[in-house]
């Protein structure tokens, strides 16, 4: 038999019940209830809640909710409509675990808002909430490492030099510093490019947002488009399941260092190209464009216009890079600079190795100056570096250098190839260098006859002679 119906309730008072019986659970469970009207005065707080709060709960009636309680969201939750379900609140030195609901009159408008607390159950939320703060703990540091690893290393003053040439490039950086257009530095290889792509980003409007930089000749062609313009997720099979965001992306708002980039290949650049035209991007595999405001930066050791010239490097790509461009001399065309250089250096390594820093003589400046220098400026720090090793004399003597750079000094004897990092007009310069001086050497010193043993004027043998000369003053 089924049970005889139960008699039909008013729907309305139904309601009215279950929000009373609902309301008095949550009061008897929760150790603090209060209630909010529509413009967040308090018309309710129960005792519980009150002695907690060290508050006289009828003296609390009509106050608006913050001179209870300071920390309190309830005046956002009666402004939005929106409940805060569960949260923390710091009041009277203690945490709470309070959850805040609106509640809405007739026409729907928000009445007021009813904050529950639980005190005493805290205790057994504590091991939830201590892992969430130790995670936010780590977060925060992981925040912190990946903030300095983008900041920049170096500033103007990092970038040692009082000869003319040098003050001429950073007051160029300077400059360049302080405008958003793609700045090309152009120089050998150790001139010091990186180091100033650092300072022109540190001493710039953006000095605070991200520096990132992506080495063409570091990354495998295959792997560019994805290290520059990201992966989406599932773009390809082994492909993670979260977005990988590109270079591009990290830069967003800051400095993008185009290291290298005449090793970038021709498609590759096609693509740089349009994303510098168009300042977006579109992720590996993905529909998403990602609009970007990034500052660029590009440095190169290649004679980017004899590529333009021999069809490597597209015209248009160079021409929007090359915006303001900044050429770095080579150490032996500012030897002037090389006594400072010095000191820096060793002062530098000194303070690696914790040791006390070691000085020059005259004689030792001197006979640096007779190097050439094809690996500038960190070749100079290498060279310390080893006499440094090599002797315990505080003073670094002429001698101590001799044996250090005797073989790379003369490359006509050791038949040595110019390095692979040197420029192309550079090595080009070296080889004619070494074949006018082996026929010179061969003819005596008579420059009639080297000439005419390679088949060339006497004035063209001059000439050539007086060019290389001005290329290296040394
Ligand atoms: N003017 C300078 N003052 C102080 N240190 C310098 C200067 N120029 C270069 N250096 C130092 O020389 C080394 C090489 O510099 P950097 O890496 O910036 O050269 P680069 O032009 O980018 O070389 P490459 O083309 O080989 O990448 C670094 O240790 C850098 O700190
Ligand atoms: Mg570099």
């Amino acid at each position: 038999m089924p049970s005889p119906l139960l008699p039909l309730q008013d729907p309305s008072l139904l309601q009215t019940k279950a929000m009373q019986s609902m309301f008095d659970c949550f009061e008897g469970l929760c150790e603090g209830t209060v209630i909010v009207d529509h413009a967040a005065r308090v018309i309710w707080i129960n005792d519980r809640y009150a002695a907690r709060l060290n508050i006289d709960p009828v003296k609390a009636i009509g106050q608006e909710i913050e001179a209870i309680i300071p920390n309190s969201l309830m005046r956002q939750v009666v402004e939005t409509g929106e409940p805060i379900l569960l949260d923390l609140l710091e009041a009277t030195n203690q945490t709470f675990v309070v959850m805040r609901m609106p509640f809405r009159d007739e026409a729907g408008q928000v009445a007021g808002a009813v904050g529950f607390a639980l005190f005493s159950h805290y205790e057994s939320l504590k091991p939830l909430f201590d892992r969430f703060s130790r995670l936010q703990t780590e977060l925060a540091r992981a925040h912190r490492k990946l903030a300095e690893a983008r900041a920049t290393k170096y500033t103007f003053s990092s970038f040692i030099g009082d000869s003319q040439a040098t003050m001429e490039v950073k007051r160029q950086a300077r400059r360049a510093a302080q405008l958003l257009a793609p700045v090309l530095l152009q120089g050998e290889t150790g001139t010091g490019k990186e180091l100033l792509a650092h300072a022109i980003h540190a001493g710039g409007p953006r000095a605070k947002r991200p520096f990132v930089t992506v080495n063409m000749a570091a990354i495998p062609e295959t792997l560019m488009e994805a290290e520059f313009f990201g992966v989406a997720p599932g773009a390809f099979t082994g492909a993670e399941r979260k977005h990988r965001p590109g270079k591009f992306e990290l830069a967003h708002g800051g400095t993008l260092f185009l290291d290298e980039i005449g090793d970038l290949s021709l498609p590759l650049q096609s693509k740089l190209l349009r994303v510098l035209q168009e300042h977006e991007c579109e992720p590996l595999g993905s529909n998403r464009v990602i609009p970007l405001d990034v500052r660029i930066l590009a440095a190169t050791s290649m004679d980017l216009e004899a590529m333009v010239e021999a069809g490597r490097f597209r015209k248009d790509l160079f021409y929007r890079l090359n915006v303001l461009n900044i050429p770095l001399p080579a150490l032996r065309q500012r030897l002037g600079d090389l006594e400072l250089l010095c000191e820096h250096l060793l002062e530098k390594t000194a303070l690696e190795n914790g040791t006390s820093a070691r000085e020059m003589s005259p004689e030792a400046i001197d006979y640096l100056k007779h190097h050439r220098w094809p690996g500038n400026v960190r070749e100079l720090r290498n060279v310390l570096e080893r006499a440094v090793m090599n002797t315990d004399e505080v003073r670094l003597e002429a001698q101590v250098f001799k044996g250090l750079l005797k073989i790379q000094d003369d490359p006509v004897h050791t038949g040595s190839q110019p390095t692979s990092a040197t420029t192309y007009t550079l090595a080009m310069a070296e080889a004619e260098r070494r074949i006018l001086e082996s026929a010179l050497n061969a003819a005596q010193g008579k420059v009639v006859v080297a000439a005419q043993r390679l088949g060339i004027g006497r004035a063209t043998f001059y000439k050539r002679m007086t060019a290389l000369q001005r290329m290296s003053p040394n």
